[in-house]
Protein backbone atom coordinates (compact mmCIF):
# COMPACT_ATOMS: atom_id res chain seq x y z
CA UNK A 1 0.00 0.00 0.00
CA UNK A 2 1.23 3.72 -1.11
CA UNK A 3 2.47 5.14 2.49
CA UNK A 4 -0.44 7.76 3.61
CA UNK A 5 1.00 8.90 6.60
CA UNK A 6 1.33 12.50 7.67
CA UNK A 7 3.41 13.96 9.98
CA UNK A 8 2.10 14.06 13.22
CA UNK A 9 2.33 16.43 16.44
CA UNK A 10 0.34 17.49 19.43
CA UNK A 11 -2.42 19.72 18.84
CA UNK A 12 -4.18 21.62 21.54
CA UNK A 13 -7.93 21.80 20.98
CA UNK A 14 -10.95 23.09 22.48
CA UNK A 15 -14.49 21.43 22.25
CA UNK A 16 -16.61 23.33 19.97
CA UNK A 17 -19.62 21.47 19.81
CA UNK A 18 -20.49 18.00 21.96
CA UNK A 19 -23.68 15.77 20.61
CA UNK A 20 -24.76 12.39 21.98
CA UNK A 21 -25.58 10.32 19.02
CA UNK A 22 -26.77 7.86 20.81
CA UNK A 23 -26.75 6.26 24.61
CA UNK A 24 -22.90 5.96 25.58
CA UNK A 25 -22.07 7.52 22.04
CA UNK A 26 -20.29 10.83 21.69
CA UNK A 27 -19.70 13.11 19.10
CA UNK A 28 -17.13 15.87 19.97
CA UNK A 29 -16.18 19.12 17.72
CA UNK A 30 -12.72 20.01 18.34
CA UNK A 31 -11.49 23.40 16.72
CA UNK A 32 -8.32 22.51 15.01
CA UNK A 33 -8.42 24.07 11.86
CA UNK A 34 -4.15 22.42 11.03
CA UNK A 35 -5.05 18.99 11.85
CA UNK A 36 -8.42 19.03 10.10
CA UNK A 37 -6.64 20.07 6.76
CA UNK A 38 -3.70 17.46 6.96
CA UNK A 39 -5.78 14.53 8.11
CA UNK A 40 -6.37 11.28 5.86
CA UNK A 41 -9.06 9.45 5.17
CA UNK A 42 -8.58 6.03 8.04
CA UNK A 43 -6.03 8.04 10.27
CA UNK A 44 -6.66 8.31 14.00
CA UNK A 45 -5.42 10.59 16.80
CA UNK A 46 -4.32 9.66 20.15
CA UNK A 47 -6.23 11.35 22.81
CA UNK A 48 -4.76 12.71 25.91
CA UNK A 49 -7.74 12.60 28.37
CA UNK A 50 -8.30 15.41 30.98
CA UNK A 51 -5.94 15.59 33.65
CA UNK A 52 -2.87 13.43 31.27
CA UNK A 53 -2.62 11.23 34.36
CA UNK A 54 -3.78 8.41 32.31
CA UNK A 55 -2.54 7.09 29.13
CA UNK A 56 -3.72 8.52 25.51
CA UNK A 57 -6.32 6.71 23.56
CA UNK A 58 -6.77 5.53 20.12
CA UNK A 59 -9.41 7.11 18.38
CA UNK A 60 -10.66 7.15 14.35
CA UNK A 61 -10.74 10.67 13.06
CA UNK A 62 -14.33 10.72 12.17
CA UNK A 63 -14.79 14.32 10.45
CA UNK A 64 -12.39 16.67 9.24
CA UNK A 65 -12.37 19.85 7.29
CA UNK A 66 -10.56 23.95 7.47
CA UNK A 67 -12.39 24.46 11.48
CA UNK A 68 -11.19 21.00 12.92
CA UNK A 69 -11.78 17.39 13.25
CA UNK A 70 -14.61 15.45 15.25
CA UNK A 71 -14.04 12.19 16.74
CA UNK A 72 -17.45 9.55 17.51
CA UNK A 73 -16.63 7.37 20.44
CA UNK A 74 -18.52 4.47 22.59
CA UNK A 75 -18.37 4.78 26.15
CA UNK A 76 -16.52 2.02 27.05
CA UNK A 77 -14.12 2.51 30.04
CA UNK A 78 -12.59 5.69 32.03
CA UNK A 79 -10.72 7.66 29.54
CA UNK A 80 -13.88 7.17 26.97
CA UNK A 81 -15.83 8.36 30.03
CA UNK A 82 -13.42 11.07 30.66
CA UNK A 83 -13.59 12.26 27.08
CA UNK A 84 -17.39 12.42 27.52
CA UNK A 85 -17.27 14.72 30.46
CA UNK A 86 -15.81 17.60 28.20
CA UNK A 87 -18.43 20.18 26.92
CA UNK A 88 -17.91 23.21 24.49
CA UNK A 89 -14.65 25.62 25.60
CA UNK A 90 -13.11 22.60 27.27
CA UNK A 91 -9.09 21.78 25.99
CA UNK A 92 -8.39 18.68 24.60
CA UNK A 93 -4.65 17.80 23.10
CA UNK A 94 -4.34 15.26 20.60
CA UNK A 95 -1.68 13.79 18.89
CA UNK A 96 -2.15 12.62 15.21
CA UNK A 97 -2.65 12.60 12.77
CA UNK A 98 -1.30 8.80 12.83
CA UNK A 99 -1.03 6.06 11.47
CA UNK A 100 -0.91 5.18 7.16
CA UNK A 101 -5.20 5.35 6.26
CA UNK A 102 -6.92 4.06 3.75
CA UNK A 103 -5.56 3.79 -0.04
CA UNK A 104 -8.42 5.37 -2.45
CA UNK A 105 -6.03 5.98 -5.67
CA UNK A 106 -6.53 4.24 -8.81
CA UNK A 107 -10.46 6.29 -8.65
CA UNK A 108 -12.33 3.33 -7.80
CA UNK A 109 -15.69 3.35 -9.05
CA UNK A 110 -17.72 0.27 -7.08
CA UNK A 111 -16.82 0.31 -3.45
CA UNK A 112 -18.14 -1.39 -0.34
CA UNK A 113 -17.50 -0.07 3.11
CA UNK A 114 -17.92 -2.61 5.68
CA UNK A 115 -18.40 -0.79 9.52
CA UNK A 116 -18.72 -3.00 12.46
CA UNK A 117 -19.10 -1.32 16.55
CA UNK A 118 -16.97 1.52 16.79
CA UNK A 119 -15.62 0.54 13.41
CA UNK A 120 -18.32 3.47 12.01
CA UNK A 121 -15.91 6.49 13.18
CA UNK A 122 -13.13 5.40 10.80
CA UNK A 123 -14.85 5.05 7.72
CA UNK A 124 -16.83 8.58 6.78
CA UNK A 125 -14.22 10.48 6.21
CA UNK A 126 -13.27 7.88 2.80
CA UNK A 127 -16.73 7.96 2.52
CA UNK A 128 -17.14 11.17 1.69
CA UNK A 129 -13.73 11.46 -0.39
CA UNK A 130 -15.26 7.96 -2.55
CA UNK A 131 -18.82 10.09 -3.09
CA UNK A 132 -17.27 13.35 -4.10
CA UNK A 133 -15.03 11.40 -6.75
CA UNK A 134 -18.72 10.20 -7.72
CA UNK A 135 -17.89 6.53 -6.78
CA UNK A 136 -21.04 4.40 -5.93
CA UNK A 137 -20.55 3.49 -2.10
CA UNK A 138 -22.24 1.17 -0.09
CA UNK A 139 -22.05 0.59 3.65
CA UNK A 140 -22.40 -2.68 4.94
CA UNK A 141 -22.94 -1.96 8.50
CA UNK A 142 -23.32 -4.18 11.43
CA UNK A 143 -23.77 -3.95 15.28
CA UNK A 144 -25.43 -5.73 18.22
CA UNK A 145 -28.84 -4.37 17.58
CA UNK A 146 -30.68 -1.38 16.19
CA UNK A 147 -29.80 1.33 18.92
CA UNK A 148 -26.12 0.54 18.38
CA UNK A 149 -26.29 1.65 14.57
CA UNK A 150 -25.42 5.12 15.19
CA UNK A 151 -24.78 7.35 12.14
CA UNK A 152 -26.13 5.72 9.37
CA UNK A 153 -28.13 8.84 8.43
CA UNK A 154 -24.92 10.91 8.47
CA UNK A 155 -24.15 8.50 5.49
CA UNK A 156 -26.89 8.08 3.59
CA UNK A 157 -26.89 12.03 3.43
CA UNK A 158 -23.64 11.46 1.80
CA UNK A 159 -25.21 9.46 -0.90
CA UNK A 160 -23.56 5.95 0.48
CA UNK A 161 -26.33 3.39 -0.04
CA UNK A 162 -27.01 1.39 3.45
CA UNK A 163 -27.17 -2.37 3.91
CA UNK A 164 -28.01 -3.30 7.66
CA UNK A 165 -27.35 -6.16 9.94
CA UNK A 166 -27.93 -6.49 13.65
CA UNK A 167 -27.16 -9.47 16.33
CA UNK A 168 -30.69 -9.63 17.17
CA UNK A 169 -32.72 -8.81 13.93
CA UNK A 170 -33.86 -5.26 15.52
CA UNK A 171 -32.83 -3.40 12.14
CA UNK A 172 -32.18 -4.84 8.62
CA UNK A 173 -30.15 -8.50 8.03
CA UNK A 174 -30.54 -10.57 11.05
CA UNK A 175 -26.74 -11.99 11.70
CA UNK A 176 -23.69 -11.45 10.24
CA UNK A 177 -22.47 -7.65 8.15
CA UNK A 178 -20.79 -10.29 6.00
CA UNK A 179 -23.41 -12.07 5.10
CA UNK A 180 -24.92 -9.58 3.15
CA UNK A 181 -22.24 -8.37 1.40
CA UNK A 182 -21.42 -12.43 0.44
CA UNK A 183 -25.18 -12.61 -1.11
CA UNK A 184 -24.99 -9.33 -3.04
CA UNK A 185 -23.37 -8.64 -6.24
CA UNK A 186 -19.55 -7.67 -5.18
CA UNK A 187 -18.17 -3.94 -4.95
CA UNK A 188 -14.84 -3.81 -6.55
CA UNK A 189 -12.73 -3.01 -3.58
CA UNK A 190 -14.34 -3.59 0.23
CA UNK A 191 -12.33 -1.17 2.64
CA UNK A 192 -13.63 -2.88 6.15
CA UNK A 193 -13.03 -1.65 10.15
CA UNK A 194 -14.50 -3.30 13.09
CA UNK A 195 -13.93 -6.35 15.19
CA UNK A 196 -11.20 -8.57 14.21
CA UNK A 197 -13.20 -11.81 14.11
CA UNK A 198 -15.44 -9.17 10.97
CA UNK A 199 -12.24 -8.25 9.85
CA UNK A 200 -11.02 -12.03 9.26
CA UNK A 201 -14.17 -12.50 8.05
CA UNK A 202 -13.80 -9.42 4.87
CA UNK A 203 -10.94 -10.92 4.31
CA UNK A 204 -11.85 -14.70 3.54
CA UNK A 205 -14.65 -13.17 1.57
CA UNK A 206 -12.11 -11.22 -0.18
CA UNK A 207 -9.87 -14.05 -1.05
CA UNK A 208 -12.89 -16.43 -1.99
CA UNK A 209 -14.36 -13.75 -4.61
CA UNK A 210 -11.10 -12.40 -5.61
CA UNK A 211 -11.86 -9.02 -4.38
CA UNK A 212 -9.28 -6.37 -2.87
CA UNK A 213 -10.02 -5.57 0.71
CA UNK A 214 -8.14 -3.29 2.67
CA UNK A 215 -8.58 -3.56 6.44
CA UNK A 216 -8.06 -1.28 9.55
CA UNK A 217 -7.26 -3.26 12.21
CA UNK A 218 -8.43 -2.24 16.04
CA UNK A 219 -6.26 -3.12 18.49
CA UNK A 220 -5.26 -1.93 22.15
CA UNK A 221 -2.38 0.41 21.77
CA UNK A 222 -0.19 1.27 24.79
CA UNK A 223 2.27 4.25 22.95
CA UNK A 224 0.71 4.55 20.32
CA UNK A 225 3.60 5.87 18.02
CA UNK A 226 5.49 2.73 17.14
CA UNK A 227 8.19 2.79 19.90
CA UNK A 228 6.44 -0.51 22.24
CA UNK A 229 6.15 -2.98 19.58
CA UNK A 230 3.10 -4.09 21.78
CA UNK A 231 0.49 -3.91 18.73
CA UNK A 232 2.44 -6.32 15.63
CA UNK A 233 0.69 -8.42 13.09
CA UNK A 234 2.30 -10.68 10.84
CA UNK A 235 2.53 -9.05 7.24
CA UNK A 236 4.84 -10.12 4.09
CA UNK A 237 7.94 -9.07 3.45
CA UNK A 238 7.26 -7.83 0.22
CA UNK A 239 4.39 -5.52 1.43
CA UNK A 240 5.16 -1.86 1.00
CA UNK A 241 4.47 -1.46 5.01
CA UNK A 242 6.93 -4.63 6.00
CA UNK A 243 9.30 -2.40 8.47
CA UNK A 244 12.98 -2.13 8.05
CA UNK A 245 13.19 -2.58 11.14
CA UNK A 246 14.07 -4.45 12.82
CA UNK A 247 15.85 -6.24 10.08
CA UNK A 248 15.05 -10.22 9.05
CA UNK A 249 17.35 -12.71 9.83
CA UNK A 250 19.06 -13.64 6.60
CA UNK A 251 17.38 -16.63 4.74
CA UNK A 252 14.45 -16.43 7.18
CA UNK A 253 10.71 -16.28 6.92
CA UNK A 254 8.64 -14.48 4.23
CA UNK A 255 6.86 -12.34 6.59
CA UNK A 256 7.45 -9.69 8.95
CA UNK A 257 6.10 -8.39 11.45
CA UNK A 258 4.37 -5.13 11.30
CA UNK A 259 3.24 -2.39 13.98
CA UNK A 260 -0.52 -1.49 13.47
CA UNK A 261 -0.30 2.18 15.01
CA UNK A 262 2.47 2.55 12.90
CA UNK A 263 2.29 0.68 9.55
CA UNK A 264 -1.15 0.43 9.69
CA UNK A 265 -3.81 0.38 11.16
CA UNK A 266 -4.72 -0.14 7.53
CA UNK A 267 -3.43 -2.85 5.61
CA UNK A 268 -4.21 -4.85 2.82
CA UNK A 269 -6.27 -8.26 3.16
CA UNK A 270 -3.95 -10.42 0.98
CA UNK A 271 -0.66 -9.22 2.44
CA UNK A 272 -1.90 -9.69 6.34
CA UNK A 273 -0.45 -13.58 7.55
CA UNK A 274 -2.70 -13.10 10.49
C1 LIG B 1 -6.75 2.77 15.48
C2 LIG B 1 -7.89 2.72 16.47
C3 LIG B 1 -8.96 3.56 16.30
C4 LIG B 1 -10.03 3.53 17.21
N1 LIG B 1 -11.06 4.38 16.99
C5 LIG B 1 -12.09 4.39 17.84
C6 LIG B 1 -13.16 5.30 17.64
O1 LIG B 1 -13.13 6.11 16.70
N2 LIG B 1 -14.19 5.28 18.52
C7 LIG B 1 -14.21 4.41 19.58
O2 LIG B 1 -15.19 4.41 20.32
N3 LIG B 1 -13.19 3.55 19.83
C8 LIG B 1 -12.14 3.52 18.98
N4 LIG B 1 -11.10 2.67 19.20
C9 LIG B 1 -11.11 1.80 20.41
C10 LIG B 1 -10.63 2.56 21.65
O3 LIG B 1 -9.30 3.04 21.46
C11 LIG B 1 -10.63 1.60 22.85
O4 LIG B 1 -11.92 1.12 23.06
C12 LIG B 1 -10.06 2.24 24.12
O5 LIG B 1 -9.43 1.21 24.86
C13 LIG B 1 -11.10 2.89 25.01
O6 LIG B 1 -10.44 3.32 26.21
P1 LIG B 1 -11.19 3.25 27.63
O7 LIG B 1 -10.19 3.57 28.68
O8 LIG B 1 -12.41 4.08 27.60
O9 LIG B 1 -11.65 1.76 27.76
P2 LIG B 1 -10.76 0.51 28.24
O10 LIG B 1 -10.80 0.43 29.72
O11 LIG B 1 -9.43 0.53 27.55
O12 LIG B 1 -11.60 -0.70 27.61
C14 LIG B 1 -12.97 -0.91 27.92
C15 LIG B 1 -13.48 -2.15 27.22
O13 LIG B 1 -13.27 -2.07 25.79
C16 LIG B 1 -12.52 -3.20 25.37
N5 LIG B 1 -11.57 -2.74 24.36
C17 LIG B 1 -10.44 -2.06 24.57
N6 LIG B 1 -9.84 -1.78 23.43
C18 LIG B 1 -10.60 -2.29 22.44
C19 LIG B 1 -10.52 -2.31 21.02
N7 LIG B 1 -9.50 -1.75 20.37
N8 LIG B 1 -11.49 -2.91 20.34
C20 LIG B 1 -12.53 -3.48 20.98
N9 LIG B 1 -12.67 -3.50 22.31
C21 LIG B 1 -11.73 -2.91 23.02
C22 LIG B 1 -11.81 -3.73 26.58
O14 LIG B 1 -11.57 -5.12 26.44
C23 LIG B 1 -12.79 -3.42 27.67
O15 LIG B 1 -13.76 -4.40 27.78
C24 LIG B 1 -10.02 2.65 18.32
C25 LIG B 1 -8.94 1.79 18.49
C26 LIG B 1 -7.88 1.83 17.58
C27 LIG B 1 -6.71 0.93 17.78
S1 LIG C 1 1.30 0.62 20.47
FE1 LIG C 1 3.48 0.88 20.77
S2 LIG C 1 4.29 0.23 18.87
FE2 LIG C 1 2.15 0.18 18.54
Amino acid sequence: METLSTPARVFATTVADRRACAPGVVVLSLSAPELGSVTRPGQYVMAIPPGGERAGTALGIYEAGDGGISLLFFVTGSRTAALAGLRPGDALDLLGPLGNGFDLSGDPRDVGIVAGGVGIASVLLPAIALRRAGARVRLYYGARSAAHLVEAERFAGEGCELLLATDDGSAGHRGYVTELIARDDAPGLLLACGPSPMLRAVGRLAEERGLRAQLSLEETFACGVGGCWGCVVPVVRESAQAPSFPPASAGGSDVVNARICKEGPVFWAHELRW
